[in-house]
């Protein structure tokens, strides 16, 4: 689904990768863990394109992305959830945000109106629709980012500390959640327990280097919940 080729990265005198590379599979449910500013959210906008690599070349469903135009189908189908949920909600109302990117896929209005409900309801929102964005609580905020990610249906989420400011049962919700059938998705996280119940693999970034984290396997997934 996703492949980096040698991407090489840096800001200024900042080296975040060199010669990095990176195959995401479908079905695939991986953490991406390193330390502040290392280079984790870098790695998810270059993804989709928000910045672009020095050196190398990223791969989205077996296309090479270079231009922006190459781009538009990976913002279709990959969804990224931002950091800072300021950076992904922009209309006035929680139901205008959800339906951004449906009626951008060219979806029916009704349709629309049911994902919206949905979605707001499989995340514990029901009712948000007509609420007004920029006084939702950051929670809510973090919650409405992801209704808007998932209303998507992408085939892979890239998700940016998902739970960071969530109170215990709405993570709860977000791992039942994640842990459906059928999913594939990155989940940057300084949450070890929140990792270990979603993802298979962990990779660890640092100076530049994506590793895989060798550790047992969590309380997690079964067999019948891969893709
Ligand atoms: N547009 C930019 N211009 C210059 N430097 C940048 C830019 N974006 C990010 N950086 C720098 O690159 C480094 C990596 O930032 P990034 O946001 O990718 O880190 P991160 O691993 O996601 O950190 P955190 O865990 O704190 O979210 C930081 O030192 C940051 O200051
Ligand atoms: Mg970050």
């Amino acid at each position: 689904m996703i492949q980096l080729i040698s991407a090489g990265k840096r800001f200024g005198e900042k080296l975040l990768f060199e010669g990095a590379d990176w195959q995401i599979n479908t079905g695939d449910r991986i953490g991406l863990v390193g330390a502040n500013g290392s280079g984790k959210t870098t790695l998810f906008h270059l993804i989709m394109g928000l910045l672009q690599p020095e050196a190398g070349e990223i791969e989205v469903f077996g296309r090479r992305c270079r231009a922006e135009a190459d781009f538009r189908l990976v913002r279709e189908q990959v969804g990224l959830l931002f950091q800072d949920p300021d950076d992904q909600l922009f209309c006035p109302t929680v139901a205008e945000d959800v339906a951004f990117g449906p009626l951008n896929l060219g979806l029916p209005r009704a349709e629309v109106r049911a994902i919206v409900r949905d979605t707001l309801e499989r995340l514990g929102l029901a009712g948000f629709e007509e609420r007004v964005t920029f006084k939702l609580s950051g929670g809510e905020k973090r919650l409405v980012s992801l209704a808007t990610v998932l209303a998507m249906r992408p085939r892979i989420m890239l998700l940016d500390e998902p739970t960071a400011g969530l109170d215990e049962p709405t993570t709860e919700r977000i791992v039942e959640l994640l842990r459906s059938p059928g999913l594939s998705y990155l989940i940057i996280s300084h949450d070890r327990d929140f990792l270990a119940r979603t993802v298979e693999t962990t990779y660890h970034l640092e100076k530049g280097l994506i590793s895989r984290v060798e550790t047992p396997p969590g309380p997690c997934l079964s067999a019948g919940q891969k893709a």
